[in-house]
């Protein structure tokens, strides 16, 4: 694929199912931005700068990859980028249902169109949600986030 695209999320925090989707994005388009939503509603383990940080880190070296942070909506970032063209990642069932509303949704109200990728089978039970739940009780993460990643949870869980 030719351009750009865009692949937003959460990524609190960016786990291996992320980092695989980034690098594979990245085969296919010559640009891509990474960007971590700054979303207030949702009570976030890591602040955006420390997740845009994570993220940087572990990017170090994939060529055209660069990370930002955005606040508001996705199809005002690609706009602002004038970039309409986003990447999201399909585990299961489930994501399937809520990517398809909300690509219908950006193309709507964005004209931006959304390209699925399905996810590496390996690697469709992680979620950032049950990363958080391991990390607070102690429990093993090496099969789901990079050791920087899983030294930064344990640091914030610590105290
Ligand atoms: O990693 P997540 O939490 O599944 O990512 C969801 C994300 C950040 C891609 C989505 O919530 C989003 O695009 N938020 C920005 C606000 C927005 O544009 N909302 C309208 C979506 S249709």
């Amino acid at each position: 694929m030719s351009g750009a695209a865009i692949y937003p999320g959460s990524f609190d925090p960016p786990t291996f199912g992320h980092l695989d989707l980034i690098a594979r994005a990245a085969g296919l388009f010559p640009r891509l931005v990474v960007a971590v939503v700054g979303n207030p509603s949702k009570r976030a383990l890591f602040s955006v700068e420390e997740r845009v940080d994570l993220l940087t880190a572990e990017l170090d070296g994939v060529a055209g990859v660069e990370v930002t942070a955005f606040d508001g909506l996705l199809v005002d970032l690609c706009a602002q980028l004038g970039i309409p063209t986003v990447v999201k990642g399909l585990r299961d069932g489930g994501d399937l249902d809520v990517e398809l509303r909300m690509a219908r949704t950006n193309r709507e109200i964005g004209d931006v169109e959304t390209v699925l990728l399905a996810s590496d089978p390996a690697r469709s039970h992680l979620a950032s949600s049950f990363v958080r739940e391991i990390a607070r009780f102690g429990g093993r993460l090496d099969h789901a986030v990079p050791p920087r990643v899983e030294a930064a949870l344990r640091e914030r869980l610590r105290a």
